[in-house]
């Protein structure tokens, strides 16, 4: 248990609030901004209680300063949520950042540029961390979708001031707690996207805890074609093919079931227009690639989703930005979000599924955080947590 913003005396301090506001953007306008939203609660209690608010996120992986990625349409949307105006700066640490600082208000809010526009940030540099900690009294972290990394603004800035966790970050880590503690069972996880190598430890550690593993997206291929399945022109991992024939072997002795699609819908290119049918796994047309699980497939996925008293989703069943393949991820999304017992789903693109198919807020937990949430599930310590002070 990490010490939180509730266990500390916050009244008209400085805050230096780290967030993941690393949030898809378009023709300079946010596209979705779930991770902006999540933090609402952690921003509302350090200016309900008179704190100085000073946000800092990277965006994107820029390489030096990149126009294109500085934080001013994220503070424009930000103003528009709060409906307060945030004071947006146009670097993170000295001198200058520092005056205009000083003139923020009891309850302001302020945004600080791109913390990736310093090499300093990813290299965890010891003075940058202790550049952006001149800025306030105490570091909340809330920044859940970057605590696997181990950057000045994640990490290295809470060796100098008191250091907890924001609101987002508590809910996560109790979320993803109850999924390794105790779950109550039948314990379904359910994982997609395209690479095996990404989920394959998550895979490991699972066997032993859940009941059921389903493998849709296209890291089904690597397991099928460990199974002797002719995968056609499939994307896949070659290097996945033994990984996932070890990992079939161990879910044997284990005894949960690693479920795998038995139909595919398969298409003659990767495009909207091409042309598609249903097909069991082992009759993929020469030439012809899977796109999404196949219809008896996803009834099986989802027949286990419905009665399962705790759920896990990661990753898209299927290519689901093309309309004609995106049965599975929506069936498998609607599931999700009408199973009975705890479901949690987390990850870009699951957030973007949910978000498309109108079911995002009716699941339990929407996860901000991807590889974070991936990492903490493999049983690794995240430095962004690791960092905070004990409750
Ligand atoms: C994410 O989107 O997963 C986080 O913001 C971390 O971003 P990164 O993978 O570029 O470190």
């Amino acid at each position: 248990m990490k010490k939180t913003i509730r266990d500390i005396d916050i009244d008209g301090k400085r805050a230096l609030v780290r967030v993941d506001f690393n949030v898809p953007l378009d023709a300079g306008k946010v596209t979705d901004d779930t991770r902006i939203r999540a933090t609402l609660p952690t921003i509302s209690y350090l200016r309900d209680h008179g704190a100085r608010v000073i946000l800092i996120s990277h965006l994107g992986r820029p390489r030096g300063e990149e126009a294109a990625l500085r934080m001013n349409p994220v503070a424009h949307h930000l103003s528009q949520l709060i409906g307060a105006r945030v004071m947006k700066l146009d670097a993170c640490v000295g001198p200058e950042v520092e005056a205009r600082l000083a003139k923020l208000p009891a309850g302001g809010v302020a945004l600080l540029e791109n913390s990736r526009f310093y090499p300093g940030e990813k290299a965890n540099d010891p003075e940058f961390a202790a550049a952006l900690a001149r800025l306030a009294d105490v570091f909340v972290n809330d920044a859940f979708g970057t605590a696997h990394r181990a950057h000045a603004s994640t990490a290295g800035v809470a060796a100098h001031l008191p250091a907890v966790a924001g609101f987002l970050m508590e809910g996560e880590l109790r979320h993803i707690a109850r999924l390794t503690e105790d779950p109550d069972h039948p314990f379904v996880i359910v994982l997609g996207g395209v690479k095996v190598s990404d989920k394959i430890e998550v895979i490991d550690r699972f066997l032993d805890i859940a009941d059921s593993i389903l493998i849709g997206g296209a890291m089904c291929f690597g397991f099928l074609k460990a199974q002797g399945v002719d995968v056609g022109a499939s994307r896949i991992e070659e290097e996945a093919v033994p990984v996932a024939a070890q990992a079939l072997e161990k879910a044997k002795k284990a005894g949960c079931e690693l479920l795998l699609p038995v139909d595919l819908i398969v298409a003659d290119s990767f495009s909207q227009q091409a042309e598609s049918k249903a097909v069991p796994v082992n009759h993929i047309p020469d030439g012809w690639m899977g796109l999404d699980i196949g219809p008896r497939t996803a009834s099986a996925f989802v027949e286990r989703i419905v009665t399962a008293k705790t759920v896990f989703w990661n990753g898209p069943m299927g290519a689901f930005e093309l309309k004609p393949f995106q049965m599975g991820t929506r069936a498998v999304a609607e599931a999700v979000a009408a199973s009975p017992g705890l479901a949690v789903s987390g990850g870009g693109d699951t957030i973007a599924a949910l978000n498309l198919f109108g079911v995002a807020g009716r699941v339990d937990h929407v996860s901000t955080g991807g590889g974070a949430a991936m990492e903490l599930l493999e049983g690794k310590e995240l430095p962004g947590v690791a960092a905070l002070e004990d409750a």
